[in-house]
């Protein structure tokens, strides 16, 4: 069956060079709707092939000119739509590992800081949308929230002469498996951590207005507690600020994962208002670059980005009193992302799992409240 199936490493260097291709998702329509591989279209036949139905996989319309790769949760039911679609002779391919395995997959967005003179690379988790980052400076780079493999980062820095000097997460992530512990023995880097008890490894404890020199360039750190007690952010030369899943670019983080009960979500939604009016501070044009985003990331090479005053503008949570934005925020929590609290354990033990990590992280990414 192996020249039916293509792997995500292939399909993904496909569409970062935009080569042509149709890529259906077969699953059912809402799972579509939740995520899915950018530019796909859904072609809802999932139950109908594994009830022997071909009728709608045989009707579906489709260019005969370029590749069609069909794609299902883990691999198996896209090889049903393959097998139908070649039989019409279209150059059909199943995605290995469906799109559990498609979460792995990643792209890159130059990201334009006017004020500073560092490189900034915004790496995408398309499959799961987190947003990483590799800031590079006077031959050194630093690396923000790492959630692809390690060896992308070391590779790209490579490429641009940078050594990885500084790996830094924003906070304990829910979400992902962070990949700074495993990056930090790739590279000899440091790894920094915003001070707290939490996980059991040794780190460098960063706190409030603490500096770290990235060749030429400064990260200065703001303790922003809210979506989680440690979460922190950090600022690089005045002009762009990493914030984690404390405020995206049209929201702000969930304080409730892991949160024990509603007493403490509510104590988290309380620090998040005073660590957005502390970010609110800033100048208006300060670039805000979050962790994640709530959308599958596109092979468009244009970063997710938004300044300060537009980011903050988007929450309308935040035009109210602290009162009311507590109220609004605990009253509007999606549902609780599958396996955090899985990832969390991995996450503070500063452990990576002896099996595929795409297990547990897979699915639509649920860190933010709009
Ligand atoms: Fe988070």
């Amino acid at each position: 069956m192996k020249n039916v199936t293509i792997t995500v490493s292939d399909l993904r260097d496909m569409l970062d060079r935009g080569d042509p291709v149709t890529v259906i998702d077969i699953r059912f329509a809402e799972q579509h709707a939740e995520w899915t591989i950018p530019g796909s279209r859904n072609v809802d036949v999932y139950e109908a092939l594994q009830m022997g139905d071909t009728r709608g996989i045989d009707s579906v319309t489709l260019p005969a000119d370029r590749p069609v790769v069909a794609v299902c949760n883990v691999g198996r039911t896209s090889l049903l739509a393959v097998d139908r679609l070649r039989r019409r002779g279209l150059d059909a391919r199943s995605l290995e590992g469906g799109m559990q395995a498609w979460s792995l997959a990643w792209n890159v967005a130059p990201v334009a800081v006017p004020g500073s003179s560092a490189t900034v690379l915004q790496v995408r988790r398309t499959g799961k949308g987190c947003l990483s980052y590799l800031i590079g400076a006077g031959g050194e780079a630093a690396v923000i929230d790492p959630s692809v493999d390690p060896d992308v980062y070391a590779e790209l820095a490579k490429q641009h002469g940078w050594r990885i000097t500084v790996i830094l997460d924003t906070h304990v992530h829910a979400d992902h498996l962070s990949r700074a512990r495993v990056l930090a023995e790739l590279t000899g880097a440091t790894q920094y951590l915003p001070d707290q008890q939490r996980v059991k490894f040794p780190f460098t404890a960063l706190r409030d207005g603490d500096e770290i020199a990235v060749g030429g360039s400064r990260l200065r750190v703001l303790s922003t507690p809210g979506h989680t007690f440690e979460s922190a952010c950090y600022l690089l030369d005045g002009a762009a600020l990493f914030t984690g899943d404390t405020l995206f670019v049209n929201a702000v983080g969930r304080p409730d994962l892991k949160a024990g009960d509603r007493t403490e979500a509510t104590k988290r939604a309380h620090a998040l208002w005073g660590s957005l009016q502390k970010i609110a501070a800033l100048p208006s044009e300060t670039l805000v670059l979050s962790c994640h985003t709530s959308e599958p990331i596109p092979f468009d090479r244009r970063a997710v980005v938004a300044p300060l005053a537009e980011a903050l503008k988007a929450v309308a949570a935040l035009g109210g009193t602290e009162k009311q934005f507590v109220k609004a925020i605990l009253g509007r929590i999606p549902a609780t992302p599958p396996n955090h609290l899985y990832i969390v354990g991995f996450n503070e033990n500063g452990e990576f799992p002896p099996f595929d990590p795409a297990m547990l992280e897979a699915g639509a990414n649920r860190c933010a409240v709009a």
